[in-house]
């Protein structure tokens, strides 16, 4: 069936690899907790990074980014207009501050992805509402997530509620499958249309990771590093991130360490 061919790629995974990605995926999410007392107004990004290092290490297992594609830290940190893929550095956090980091584990092989936003002092209300805006983007793209709906649909409606409240979604980086691999099928794009691409099935696991511009949805790559994507505007831009598990029932969030979503 030709709608099938894209989802033909996408591994089922074992319960067995359940389990396991199930490990690393809490490993990833219980890191964005330890570093959460450590964001504070002085502190550099790389500070940031080195808790998270430390921690992943010190459970037994790898940071996935370190040496990805050459990327060289542990962690991304994305700091106020970075909309991904910002790398740990001298930066040190201000007052103000709204800023994404993700943590992407290998534990016994096998990937958990998560990442979520922090605030420094006091944020403006501009900002708050980015934020929340993100957090319910995600929560609304896993709603699509079950078994026999299409993965479109996902974009679908993340698009929807987030232009509906003034803000743009990002469409040069996308979720992707993950668990075996780091970046797997199928691609999840945060933008797409109703009723296409591939079918859902259970077994199937793969990041929602939605990021938000408070003004236009283009990036731009710095130049010097070939990593740090900032919006075209330097407006802000939020992002939340999970690994989820579709089921027979609802879908399962790996990476939900804090119990924000039913477990049945
Ligand atoms: N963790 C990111 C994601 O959600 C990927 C980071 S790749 C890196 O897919 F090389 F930039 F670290
Ligand atoms: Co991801
Ligand atoms: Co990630």
């Amino acid at each position: 069936m030709a709608f099938r061919e894209k989802g033909s790629k996408i591994i089922i995974k074992t319960p067995e690899q359940i389990e396991g990605i199930r490990k690393s995926s809490m490993l990833a999410g219980n890191t964005l907790n330890i570093v959460a007392p450590y964001v504070k107004e002085g502190v550099t990004t790389d500070y940031l990074n080195k808790i998270c290092a430390e921690y992943i290490n010190d459970n037994k297992a790898k940071a996935a980014t370190l040496g990805y594609h050459g990327y060289p830290k542990e962690t991304c940190i994305s700091v106020n207009d970075v909309v991904c893929h910002g790398i740990p550095g001298k930066y040190e956090l201000r007052d103000g501050d709204i800023l994404n980091v993700d943590v992407t584990t290998i534990l016994n092989g096998y990937f958990g992805d998560t990442s979520k936003m922090y605030t420094v002092g006091n944020v403006s209300e501009h900002a708050q509402k980015l934020i929340d805006v993100s957090r319910e983007c995600l929560r609304i793209g896993i709603k699509q997530c079950f078994s026999g709906n299409r993965v479109g649909n996902i974009g679908y409606q993340i698009n929807k509620y987030a232009t509906s409240n003034g803000f743009s979604v990002v469409y040069e980086f996308c979720g992707h499958g993950v668990g075996i691999r780091f970046h797997e099928e199928p691609e999840i794009s945060h933008v797409d249309e109703k009723n296409t691409g591939a079918v859902l099935l259970p077994g199937m696991i793969f990041t929602i990771e939605p990021m938000i511009n408070a003004g236009k949805s283009r990036c731009k790559i710095d130049k010097n590093d070939g990593w740090t994507a900032r919006t075209i505007d330097g407006k802000l831009s939020a992002q939340f991130e999970h690994t989820i598990l579709v089921t027979e029932s609802i879908p399962d969030i790996l990476t939900d360490v804090d119990g924000e979503y039913p477990k049945k």
